[in-house]
């Protein structure tokens, strides 16, 4: 089956990882067709805007989008591009693979294989509400939790845990002072956990989390948490398995998905032809997932694993000297 994805090959390194990740794409005959669309920086100088109707009518139209980091202007007037993203096609579940890799400079090169489903829509990270009082002395903001958005996302989880084979959701929340907002998180994820006899599950406060996920993260499978927990939470599993080039991102709803590399733009090193494709190359893997294709997915797992392995081409950032179409090709070369 052709399945037409929307690309967007975004601001900074975005460009260098987007052309890396299509040639091992392209490598893998999977009858993929790609409709570019302009978003971020790029799309301000072609378009005007930072975000054309016509890369949301793309994404609409398409369902389902390959994206590159874009870079927000910093200032008064200008919303990030992502949260608009996610807004406007109501991608309400983040789910971000954290596994083990070998030869990163991470702490933990065996034994974390985790997916963290991050509720992308409301809470405090929302921004609901948000004023500062005009004596600049009292800040407020709105944190509010639906049962309709802890119902789905928690549902989400269970069933992401059901289709790949996991055996334990793990429910973070801070119930026990959060008393109104997480307590309905968690009174919303019991009743759908009970819904799931098959798969395991507990709950766990957030900081007792991080410092869990720091000691033991082998004890965690799947873990759903509301938007703020999950913004943190995600980074910190990251950072147990390499960092952030090689931590991908799903943005997901009913109509519409996105997938990302975690790490922005990327300026420092944009141009130079440096940066590590893995991240979005995961992100990509993730999409095949999503498009029914899960045995493709595995075939460019195996081969970014085992390029690492054999330390082929590896970029700066994982001590290597070789550059982002290198890699690309050593990934390519152990489909
Ligand atoms: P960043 O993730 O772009 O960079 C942080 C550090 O990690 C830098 O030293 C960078 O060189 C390094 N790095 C990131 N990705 C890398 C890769 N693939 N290979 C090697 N090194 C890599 O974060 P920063 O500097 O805070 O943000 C830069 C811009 O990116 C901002 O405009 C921000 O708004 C945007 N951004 C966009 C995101 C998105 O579109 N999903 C997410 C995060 C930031
Ligand atoms: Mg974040």
């Amino acid at each position: 089956m052709t399945h037409t994805i929307t690309v967007i090959r975004g601001d900074g390194i975005g460009p260098e990882i987007m052309a890396a990740t299509l040639h091992v794409l392209d490598q893998m005959n999977l009858g993929l067709r790609y409709e570019e669309a302009d978003a971020g920086l790029v799309a301000m100088e072609k378009h005007g805007e930072l975000l054309p109707q016509a890369t949301l009518d793309s994404i609409a139209k398409n369902k389902v989008a390959l994206k590159s980091p874009l870079t927000t202007p910093v200032g008064e007037g200008f919303s990030s591009i992502n949260v608009q993203l996610r807004r406007h096609f109501d991608l309400y579940a983040n789910v971000r693979p954290a596994k083990s890799f070998p030869n990163t400079q991470s702490r933990f090169a065996s034994g974390v294989d985790l997916i963290t489903v991050r509720e992308n829509t409301e809470g405090a990270y929302s921004g609901e509400g948000q004023q500062v009082s005009e004596d600049g002395e009292v800040a407020t903001l709105v944190q509010k939790i639906t049962h309709r958005g802890s119902e789905r996302i928690v549902r989400y989880a269970f069933e992401l845990a059901r289709k790949t084979g996991r055996k334990k959701v793990t429910v973070v929340h801070k119930a026990n002072i959060l008393k109104s907002t997480s307590g309905l998180f968690l009174k919303t994820a019991r009743e759908v956990a009970a819904q799931y006899p098959d798969i395991e599950v507990n709950e766990m406060i957030v900081d007792n989390t991080c410092m869990q996920l720091v000691m033991r993260p082998e004890q965690f499978d799947v873990i759903v948490t509301t938007n703020l927990f999950g913004d943190i939470i995600s980074d910190l599993c990251a950072g147990l398995v390499g960092g952030l080039g090689l931590a991908p991102g799903a943005n997901i709803g009913e109509n519409a998905a996105i997938f990302e590399a975690v790490h922005g733009s990327a300026p420092d090193i944009a141009g130079k032809g440096v940066a590590n494709p893995c991240a979005l190359l995961l992100g990509a893997a993730q999409m095949l997932d999503h498009l029914a294709m899960p045995q493709e997915a595995e075939r460019l797992r195996k081969a970014i694993v085992a390029t690492l392995e054999a330390r082929d081409q590896l970029t700066p950032d994982l001590g290597g000297t070789g550059s982002t179409m290198s890699f690309a090709g050593a990934i390519a070369s152990r489909l």
